[in-house]
């Protein structure tokens, strides 16, 4: 059996940035996970003692907060800023683009439609930056129920596949006078995607590796599925069974953007020891 490496996969800019931050500020807390990988989260706590802290009535004068890439509520930004807590923030450039974007065009006037997932912390925090209306939906039904004004401006979470983002623009622009597109669409996804489709279509096994809670991840595994049947979502090397690769030819493996590089070996090495 050959196994192959999606050309590309893994770690994208805007975790690595918020790695290096992390690494570079030793006895610090981050605020929730940095990043969606419970291993790369102990790793920074074991060998850069950079801890975690989910409550943020805990943080004190002087401590040291890293801000996830994910980023957080605005308020929850003004809380740490009025209790005097030094902030790092690692918070990708592409999650702060939306957080401008939906403060600026509230503030024009404009409703604010967010194409994603309510529940996700990224738009939780997207969400609070607007100063007036705001929506968040995930498809065109949950839109047709909405009670828009005649002005529009439409983001999407970073992760969202394009080809959805267009079905619910089309719908606005069908309908709504004014309607103001912005692609907050991350380019690391889409590469990581792209590569995903053309390696699940050599390959009879698939293994996509990442955290069962990230976003990308679970997206990674959806489009793997679609080309190819036998496709399997694991966190670590543990996780594999052997009978996944009997029969099989090609074993393609792809990783979500925030699995580190030595977890992917890891895993690669051990479907190759079978
Ligand atoms: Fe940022 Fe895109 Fe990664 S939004 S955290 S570079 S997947």
């Amino acid at each position: 059996m050959t196994i192959n490496l999606a050309e590309n996969y893994g770690f994208c800019f805007g975790v690595k940035r918020a790695i290096e931050i992390a690494e570079n500020t030793v006895g610090s807390s981050t605020y929730g996970p940095l990043i969606h990988n419970s291993k790369e989260i102990n790793r920074l706590q074991k060998d850069f003692n950079v801890g975690l802290q989910e409550d943020i009535n805990a943080f004190k004068k002087d401590d040291t907060v890293v801000i996830r890439t994910h980023g957080i509520e605005k308020q929850e930004l003004k809380h740490l800023q009025d209790k005097d807590v030094n902030i790092i923030d690692a918070t990708c450039p592409y999650v702060t683009k939306p957080q401008e974007i939906v403060e600026e065009m509230s503030d024009k006037g404009y409703d604010i439609v967010i194409f994603g997932d309510a529940e996700h912390p990224e738009i939780k925090g997207v969400k609070s930056y607007s100063k007036g209306r705001v929506f968040v939906v995930l498809n065109q039904d949950e839109l047709e129920n909405l009670n828009l004004k005649s002005k529009i401006a439409v983001v999407a979470q970073t992760t969202r596949k394009v080809e959805n983002y267009l079905k619910l623009i089309n719908y606005l622009i069908i309908n709504y006078k004014e309607v103001r597109v912005f692609n907050t669409i991350c380019n690391a996804t889409f590469e990581n995607q792209d590569a995903a489709r053309d390696l699940a279509q050599k390959s009879d096994v698939m293994i996509v590796i990442g955290g069962k809670n990230s976003s990308n991840t679970k997206q990674l595994l959806s489009i793997a599925k679609e080309y190819c049947s036998d496709a399997y979502l694991i966190e670590g090397p543990e996780e594999l069974q052997t009978q996944w690769f009997e029969g099989k030819n090609a074993c393609g493996i792809t990783a979500g953007a925030s699995t580190p590089q030595w977890v992917i070996l890891q895993i690669k090495d051990k479907i190759a020891s079978y």
